[in-house]
């Protein structure tokens, strides 16, 4: 059975410095249809990267719209109004503002121009209602069946007879979106008549609207609004491109970060950059609801700058239906507020990336809340004992982000880590969330976890120490690697091998960078040359001399960063870590090494000899293992790894399942 993915976060204290936020989805995918339906090129700045605006892009290149990089935007020259491709299957992940808004254009543009086309996305993408847009769509003479349940994608949209003589309406009582859709798509045959679209139903999400209505007008399309109930485009309406466009920062997003400053921004403030005061988004209304909970925000045109100010927070009730995806922000900050909050008129969370509410109510208990839900809200009493958690996040983005914020648990009495399972969902809007969180988070050093590998060279700890940091998402610590770049720069520098002093002051200045699996030594590539056998013979020599093991000590502790350390070498349990979570002693027998790393040095044409390498081995494991200092063994209380026979697949599981074991998360 394969094994949960999963991020565990340690306990957190603290935020300080500045978060830049990616771009706003809803106006990303907003902005590239628009673009996409419009003629001429549109050049696209700061779009979001992401699941959701991915499926946007294959769709528009599918269509035969031309999408291209340019510099840092993106360029996406659009159709005129004119279908070029009649007939494709446009697979839409689960983009509601994909699925929605490209059903009501391809059902306009194909009742006009014919044309097939089938809209589908994940199995959750099939349950989530598309039934009141399809509707509103039919009567308007555009063919369309649901290809599974009625009132569901997918969809088939062929062809039909447009008869817009008939007053248009749409249901707004279940989301916003379908009228978005149409808001988005009726331009497209509005040339010689005005359309009317009435709203039946109280009208949610209303600031969604918003944000469409002012990009339609960066598009060049002017729609009247009478209250919420009734919207019209005029007559001649043609989309224009505005030429080139700047996507804000996402306001919804940005929610977790100013959650984050008002828990935990006890010194230092939390900045927050891509929106602000000047920002169309509905969500930026979040703003006053962590106000009203002792937020100390500070607005700037395009920025954010939070602080901590009541503390505990205070509980709230609040109607949440201007805010619907932010909200799912304040049931967190409940966890920290000075009794039960209560957040109504969400029902619209019942029909998003899973039931929210739901899915709230159950893994808030799991952290130690008390959590009543009811079909249309939620009330959230913080936890009296603060309980570590594996955290479902059911394929939705927001759970995952909202989750983390309970690793702030210390600031409230707790102690707990958090784990989040599927911790990539939120690739949907926000792909480097979790990095931007640690970048602004704090953590007591003691309680970052790390996994030691030690044991003898060429027994595999590189290998097994990356694919163990791949595995639980953590930074990787290859300390020899570190002794072979100051064994590189010693011989460089010509240094003899017993030049203590030189050799440290060397290791001192190190220029070594990691990036992306490569080693950079003062710029230059040096990954390969690191791995050369006079190198590793070097490095083996000079990691006996005292002062250049002290030098490199700091160095090695650096690499102990949130959300966590797998660090391999010699020492790493026994000196450098000694309070690491878990020990590993990896050995191989000396002719297992030795033919391991003969087969690397044969794949790179490098000549050697079997019995060369098992007698160098050997020589290095009594050097490693009889120098003075530091000297090559197991911390007592290591586990012991044999892989002489064990693939690197087997190694990974059998270290991962002991790693379970010091974990407290139990099953999940
Ligand atoms: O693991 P490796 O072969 O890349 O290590 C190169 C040399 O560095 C090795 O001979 C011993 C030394 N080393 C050490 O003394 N302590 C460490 N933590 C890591 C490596």
């Amino acid at each position: 059975m394969s094994r949960p993915e999963f991020l565990d976060i340690p306990p957190l204290v603290g935020t300080a410095g500045t978060v830049r936020l990616p771009g706003s989805k809803s106006i990303s995918n907003r902005v590239l249809l628009l673009a996409g339906l419009c003629a001429g090129t549109t050049r696209v700045h700061d779009l979001l990267d992401s699941d959701d605006t991915q499926v946007m892009l294959e769709a528009l290149r599918a269509l035969g719209c031309g999408i291209a990089r340019d510099g840092d935007g993106l360029s996406v020259t659009g159709l005129g109004g004119r279908l070029v491709v009649r007939e494709a299957r446009l697979f839409l992940g689960n983009a509601g503002t994909a699925m929605r808004p490209l059903a009501a254009a391809l059902a306009l543009l194909s009742a006009t121009q014919g044309g097939r086309f089938e809209l589908s996305g994940v199995p959750r993408m099939h349950e989530r209602p598309i039934g009141d847009l399809v509707d509103a769509l039919r009567p308007l003479g555009c063919r369309i069946d649901c290809l599974g349940q009625e009132g569901y994608p997918p969809l088939r949209i062929d062809g039909g007879r447009l008869a817009l003589d008939a007053p248009i309406r749409v249901r707004g009582d279940v989301s916003s979106q379908f009228l978005t859709a149409l808001l988005m798509a009726l331009p497209l045959v509005a040339q010689d008549r005005e359309l009317i679209i009435d709203v039946e139903g109280e009208l949610i999400s209303r600031p969604y609207i918003e944000i469409t209505l002012a990009l339609l007008a960066r598009f060049g399309i002017a729609v009247r609004r009478d209250g919420w109930q009734r919207f019209t485009i005029p007559r001649g309406a043609a989309y224009r491109s505005p030429g080139e466009i700047h996507v804000e920062g996402d306001a919804s997003s940005a929610s977790y970060f100013i959650a984050a400053g008002a828990i935990a921004a006890t010194g230092e403030a939390l900045r927050i950059e891509g929106v602000g005061s000047a920002s169309i988004q509905g969500d930026i209304r979040f703003v006053e609801a962590a106000r009203a909970m002792g937020a100390d925000v500070r607005e700037e045109a395009n920025a954010l700058i939070v602080q901590r100010g009541a503390w505990p927070l205070r509980a709230i009730t609040l109607d949440c239906n201007h805010i619907p995806d932010a909200a799912m922000t304040l049931a967190v900050m409940a966890l920290y507020a000075d009794g039960p909050s209560r957040l109504t008129n969400i029902a619209s969370w019942r029909v998003k990336e899973t039931d929210r509410i739901a899915a709230m109510a159950t893994e808030l208990r799991k952290v130690g809340a008390t959590v009543v839900e009811g079909a249309d809200f939620i009330e959230v009493a913080p936890p009296a004992r603060w309980r570590p958690a594996a955290i479902h996040t059911y394929d939705d983005h927001r759970m995952a982000m909202c989750a983390s914020l309970a690793a702030f648990n210390p600031l409230a009495g707790g102690r707990e880590p958090v784990r989040i399972l599927d911790p990539r969902c939120v690739g949907k809007t926000f792909p480097g969330y979790f990095d931007a969180l640690f970048g602004v988070a704090q953590a007591a050093p003691s309680s970052i976890p790390v996994l030691t590998v030690d044991g003898p060279t060429a027994s595999g700890k590189g290998t097994l120490g990356s694919a163990l940091a791949d595995r639980l998402g953590y930074y990787h610590l290859d300390s020899g690697a570190l002794y072979r770049a100051t064994a590189v720069a010693a011989l460089r520098a010509g240094l003899a091998p017993d030049d203590e002093a030189g050799t440290a002051a060397l290791a001192r200045c190190l220029p070594l960078r990691f990036e992306s699996q490569r080693a950079l030594l003062a710029g230059e590539d040096v990954t390969d040359t690191l791995r050369l056998e006079d190198v590793g013979n070097r490095a083996s020599q000079i990691a006996a001399l005292p002062a250049v093991r002290q030098t490199l000590v700091e160095l090695q502790l650096g690499f102990r960063q949130l959300p966590g350390l797998v660090a391999d070498g010699r020492d790493m349990g026994t000196v450098i870590f000694p309070d690491a979570a878990l020990k590993v002693f990896l050995t191989a027998s000396a002719e297992t090494r030795a033919e391991r790393r003969h087969k690397q040095l044969i794949s790179k044409g490098i000549p050697a000899s079997i019995q060369a390498l098992c007698a160098d081995l050997e020589a290095r494991d009594a050097r490693d293992q009889n120098r003075s200092i530091a000297p090559l063994k197991p911390a007592a209380e290591a586990r012991l790894l044999d892989n002489s026979a064990l693939s690197i697949e087997a190694s990974v599981e059998q270290v991962l399942d002991w790693w379970e074991s010091v974990q407290p998360f139990g099953a999940s």
